[in-house]
C-alpha cells in the first residue's frame, strides 16, 4: 500500500525495510518482488536486518515487526517476547532517524509497545509516536453502519479509548448519521455492549478463521493512521497517544487512545467530551489494564 502510492500520493518514496536475521533471504526476496512492481513513486528500497543502519535519516516508521499473537492468546501475552524489539527500535530511532520523524506502533500489545519506543527515545517528543487504534475504529464504524442499515460514509465519527485489547471501549455517544443522533437507529445498550464487545474481540476472531493475524484491514488502517499523523482529515479520529496532556484523569505516562483531532497543524487530544458514567467506568478498567502492562515492562523504560 506504501509502495503503491496510498500513504503519500504522487510523492517519491524510499522504503527501508528491516527484517530480524533469521528472514534475511525472504527479505531481499520481498525486494525483489517490489522491483518487479516497477511503483513509479518507489525511488530506493533499501533491506537489512540492523535498525540502527536502515533507520538513519527516515522521516516515517511503521514498527509492524513483532512475534502475533495466536488463538487464544491475548494480546498482553506478547510483552515479555516483543518490548526488547522495541526497546531497540527506540533507541536505533533516537540515533539515527531524522529529528521529525512520525512513529506509528502497530505491532502488539501497541500501546504498551510504542510507551517503550518513547521511553527509549529521549532526545524525541513522545507526540512524535502514535498506536494504532484506526483498526478498531474501523471495526466499529463497519459493525455499527451494518447494523444501521447505511454506509459507513454517512456516520460521523465514532472514536475508540484506551488499549487495543479485550478492554477498549467504543464510544459512539456523540455520532450522528446525516446529522441525525445515531441512539435513532440502534439501541444504546446494544452500543455499550454487544458492539463493544464484538470489537474487542474482533482480532481474536479473525485470528480463529483466518488462523493467522489480521493483514490486509491492519495495513490499510496502518496508511490511514500515519496520513492522520499528517493531519490531513479535518474530523475528529481515534488515535494511541501519549497522555501527558489529557484532560480526561487519564495516567500520564501511558499510550492511551483518545478521541483527536488537527489542531494547528498538529494532532492533539479533542477536548470537553462528555462522557457518560457508563462509559467511564469501561475507561477506568481499559486505563488500569495499560498500568498493569506498564509494570510488567517497568525494566526496559529505561
Ligand atoms: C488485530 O486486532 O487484528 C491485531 O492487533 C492482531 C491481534 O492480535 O488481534
Amino acid at each position: 500500500m506504501v509502495a503503491s502510492g496510498m500513504l503519500f500520493p504522487g510523492r517519491k518514496i524510499a522504503l527501508h525495510l528491516l527484517e530480524i536475521p533469521e528472514f534475511s533471504a525472504q527479505i531481499e526476496g520481498l525486494k525483489m518482488e517490489l522491483e518487479d512492481c516497477a511503483f513509479l513513486d518507489v525511488a530506493e528500497i533499501k533491506v537489512g536486518t540492523d535498525p540502527f543502519e536502515l533507520f538513519r535519516d527516515i522521516d516515517v516508521a511503521f514498527l509492524v515487526g513483532a512475534k502475533p499473537r495466536g488463538p487464544g492468546m491475548e494480546r498482553k501475552e506478547l510483552l515479555q517476547a516483543n518490548g526488547n524489539i522495541f526497546q531497540k527500535q527506540g533507541q536505533a530511532l533516537d540515533q539515527v532517524a531524522k529529528k521529525d520523524v512520525r512513529v506509528l506502533v502497530v505491532g502488539n500489545p501497541c500501546n504498551t509497545n510504542c510507551l517503550i519506543a518513547i521511553h527509549n527515545a529521549p532526545s524525541l517528543s513522545p507526540k512524535q509516536f502514535a498506536s494504532l487504534s484506526t483498526l478498531d475504529e474501523n471495526r466499529a464504524k463497519s459493525i455499527i453502519a451494518k447494523k444501521a442499515g447505511v454506509m459507513v460514509e454517512n456516520l460521523s465519527h465514532v472514536t475508540i479509548w484506551g488499549n487495543h485489547s479485550s478492554t477498549l471501549v467504543v464510544d459512539a455517544d456523540a455520532t450522528t448519521i446525516e446529522g441525525k443522533p445515531l441512539q435513532n437507529f440502534v439501541d444504546q445498550q446494544w452500543l455499550y455492549n454487544d458492539c463493544n464487545q464484538r470489537v474487542q474481540q474482533r482480532g481474536a476472531e479473525i485470528i480463529k478463521i483466518r488462523g493467522k493475524s489480521s493483514a490486509a484491514s491492519a495495513a490499510r488502517s496502518s496508511v490511514q493512521a500515519m496520513r492522520r499523523l499528517f493531519c490531513e482529515e479535518d474530523t475528529i479520529f481515534s488515535m494511541g497517544v501519549y497522555a501527558d496532556d489529557n484532560p480526561y484523569g487519564i495516567d500520564k505516562d501511558l499510550v492511551f487512545s483518545f478521541p483527536c483531532h488537527c489542531n494547528n497543524g498538529s494532532i492533539a487530544i479533542y477536548p470537553d467530551l462528555r462522557i457518560s458514567q457508563e462509559l467511564l467506568q469501561k475507561i477506568k478498567l481499559t486505563e488500569r489494564e495499560l498500568i498493569e502492562e506498564r509494570a510488567a515492562i517497568q525494566h526496559l523504560l529505561g
